[in-house]
């Protein structure tokens, strides 16, 4: 399978509004009109032991929305040429990552809550969890672009 031309420069983050209330603040993210994919799946990640690593892979056609619901984290992006350091610090801040490209999650503080919010179903064929396979495909969507 190839991997989407994609860079890391194409990964955004938005602030999703937040209804702010004297008893609390709510955040709604909302199918086709803050988010630019129908979502099919949510699931968080949380009691993440201090310096462990997640993520560690790339998706050929998924893309996603990640956000720290609660605590902090970094998500580290990268394209084969390109690496992005995003830190995520608060409920109402999303990071889009586009599809092809590399992801860890590290530097999890002890509350944090990481919710992700994607645009398929969970399909292990989708993955690539190799990070040298991930580099020569990255290699080859490289030649392919300089030869069209
Ligand atoms: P994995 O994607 O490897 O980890 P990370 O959260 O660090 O990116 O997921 C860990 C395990 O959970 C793996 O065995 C696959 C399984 N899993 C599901 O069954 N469904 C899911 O939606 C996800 C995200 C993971």
């Amino acid at each position: 399978m190839k991997l989407k031309d994609n860079t890391v420069n194409m990964c955004f983050t938005i602030e999703v509004s937040k209804v702010h209330n004297i008893v609390g603040d709510n955040t709604s993210v909302k199918n086709d009109l803050n988010i630019p994919f129908e979502v099919k799946r949510i699931y968080y990640l949380y009691d993440v032991p201090g310096g462990e690593k997640r993520g560690g892979h790339a998706h050929y056609e998924l893309e996603q929305y990640i956000l720290a619901v609660s605590g902090s984290f970094d998500v580290i992006i990268d394209d084969g040429t390109d690496r992005r350091i995003v830190t995520l610090n608060s409920p109402n801040l999303a990071l889009h990552i586009v599809p092809g490209l590399w992801r860890e999650l590290e530097n999890f503080s002890h509350d944090a809550i990481c919710l992700v919010i994607a645009s398929h179903k969970y399909d292990e064929g989708d993955y690539i969890r190799d990070y040298y396979s991930f580099l020569e495909l990255s290699r080859r969507k490289k030649i392919d672009r300089e030869d069209e």
